[in-house]
């Protein structure tokens, strides 16, 4: 039985499907750049015969309707593998509830793409379930082994003339990146540990590649030039990022899986390296190629890809950073610079409303698997207006009826960071999570909102009234953080 409330949200969520379903199939041969070309690409001389090259993954999520992400870590350990990396210098952080979940049509295995192989095996099981936190993940990344709490206790243990890759994929919003255990990662606490980590003299070169809405955000106006950090993001800092193969896309994944498989940046990248010669290809050239995959012709979904920090390392090969895998030696980027179709994507925010409505529409009828999938989708969503509610009704008692919702949206122009005090951005969240709830991964969006409360000069105690007056009660459902812990 459905009441109107959720026959009406069935519908919005049906009608945003179908308006991204329609799609083309053939690959698209780009001309070779000649720009650059010449002088790009030769690994020769600044070859990798010393140092070592490390790496660090990590998924942000958990929950089957966030198979992607571990998705995309586990392939991106595939490419290093193959590239020539060892397991020693491989760090793999990811909750591991995806392989052997009960949703999963093929137990024991994950796939990043429709037709894809396993990706899941041999992958290193360093962090997994509640050792997934910001906190031994900063840890991992100083060296620290004292500082770990759990894990397998691998740490970049590196030297000065090793090169560092980290790649991370999740759910974010401004000025933070999601976890599955709480609290989020906040990005002045990232930078800090990055310039820590380069004031320790323990690397040559570091590369940051980052899949999370509004990603931009976690490097604008806050990684400096000098650290000798290239980092490249899957979204400017005022937008979403977007799933990818999701189910009624084209192309989507085979018909048992009720998931989208991937991201749209993630896979961008790593289907360009997945078939190069890496020493023939830069850093350069592949932000080029993702950065045109992933804005997909500026269509109705996909994001601006960024660059960001030390500019200058990005003609370096990436070679020096994954590897190379010696079956592609033949393929260099230049001969073969096929760049996959833009394929149709799903906002990351509602990639699980897409879950639940997938698994909700093939369930039999009267089934309880209907019914279980219905409650999940009634509970998002009652999760979400919830949240969009109490938010915007916390800026109209803080500032005024016309003038909250002005003062919430602002963006701060662009190089400046999205708050200037990051210790009240934290406090006002666990402020206003107290009376109101987690905002869990679909509220992140409105950090900006949060941030702004700041910027404007509101104290803890404002933000703790108006938010005890929007909140009158405090929701209980599974996306309450009674269940979730807080994100500060
Ligand atoms: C490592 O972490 C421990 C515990 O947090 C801390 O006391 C120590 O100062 C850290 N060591 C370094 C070298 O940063
Ligand atoms: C690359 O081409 C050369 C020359 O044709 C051939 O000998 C070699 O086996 C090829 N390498 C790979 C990995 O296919």
């Amino acid at each position: 039985m459905m009441d109107r409330y959720t026959a009406g949200a069935f519908i919005l969520v049906a009608l945003a499907i179908v308006a991204v379903v329609d799609g083309r199939n053939d690959f698209i041969k780009l001309p070779s750049e000649a720009r650059g070309g010449a002088t790009e690409g030769n690994g020769g001389a600044d070859d990798d015969s010393v140092g070592t090259k490390w790496a660090v993954l990590l998924a942000g999520s958990s929950g089957y309707w966030n198979y992607r992400h571990q998705a995309d870590v586990c392939h991106a350990y595939q490419i290093l593998k193959k590239g020539g990396l060892k397991d020693e210098n491989i760090i793999v952080f990811m909750y591991d509830d995806i392989a052997n979940n009960e949703e999963n049509p093929r137990p024991g295995v994950i796939i990043n793409s429709p037709h894809g192989e396993d990706v899941y095996k041999g992958v290193p099981k360093d962090y997994v379930g509640n050792e997934v936190t910001a906190h031994n993940f900063f840890a991992v990344l100083l060296g620290n082994k004292t500082a770990l709490t759990g894990g397998s206790g691998k740490v970049v243990d590196s030297g000065p003339d090793d090169r560092i890759f980290i790649y991370y994929t999740d759910h974010g919003g401004p000025g933070v990146l999601g976890m599955p255990t709480s609290p989020y990662i906040y990005a002045d606490d990232l930078i800090d540990v990055l310039k820590k980590k380069h004031a320790s003299g323990t690397y040559k070169s570091l590369v940051f590649y980052l899949e999370a809405c509004e990603a931009g955000s976690i490097f604008e106006g806050l990684l400096p030039e000098g650290l000798n950090i290239y980092a490249t993001t899957a979204s400017n800092a005022e937008e979403s990022s977007w799933g990818t193969y999701c189910p009624g896309e084209y192309p989507s994944p085979p018909p048992e899986y009720e998931t989208c498989l991937g991201d749209l940046y993630s896979v961008a990248w790593m289907e360009d390296c997945d078939v190069h010669n890496l020493r023939t290809e830069t850093l350069r050239q592949q932000y080029q190629l993702v950065k045109e995959r992933t804005a997909n012709e500026n269509g109705y979904y996909g994001s601006h890809v960024m660059q960001y920090g030390d500019l200058k390392l990005s003609v370096e090969n990436l070679f020096m950073y994954v590897g190379t895998n010696p079956a592609n030696d033949n393929y260099t980027f230049l001969d073969a610079n096929s760049l996959r179709p833009s394929s149709k994507a799903v906002n990351q925010r509602d990639a699980d409303l897409v879950h639940f409505w997938d698994k909700f529409r093939k369930a039999p009828e009267g089934s309880a698997r209907k019914i279980e999938a219905q409650k999940q989708l009634t509970e998002a969503m009652a999760h979400r207006t919830h949240i969009d509610n109490s938010i915007k009704m916390v800026g109209k008692l803080l500032f005024g009826f016309e003038k909250g919702p002005r003062v919430l949206k602002a963006v701060q122009p662009a190089g400046q960071p999205l708050v200037n005090d990051w210790n009240c951005l934290k406090s006002l969240v666990r402020t206003f999570e107290t009376h109101c709830g987690s905002l869990s991964q679909y509220g992140m969006k409105h950090m900006r909102s949060i941030a702004n409360i700041c910027n404007a000069g509101m104290k803890i105690e404002q933000m703790a009234e108006a938010s005890a007056q929007a909140c009158t009660s405090f929701p209980s459902y599974s996306w309450s953080s009674l269940h979730r812990g807080f994100s500060a």
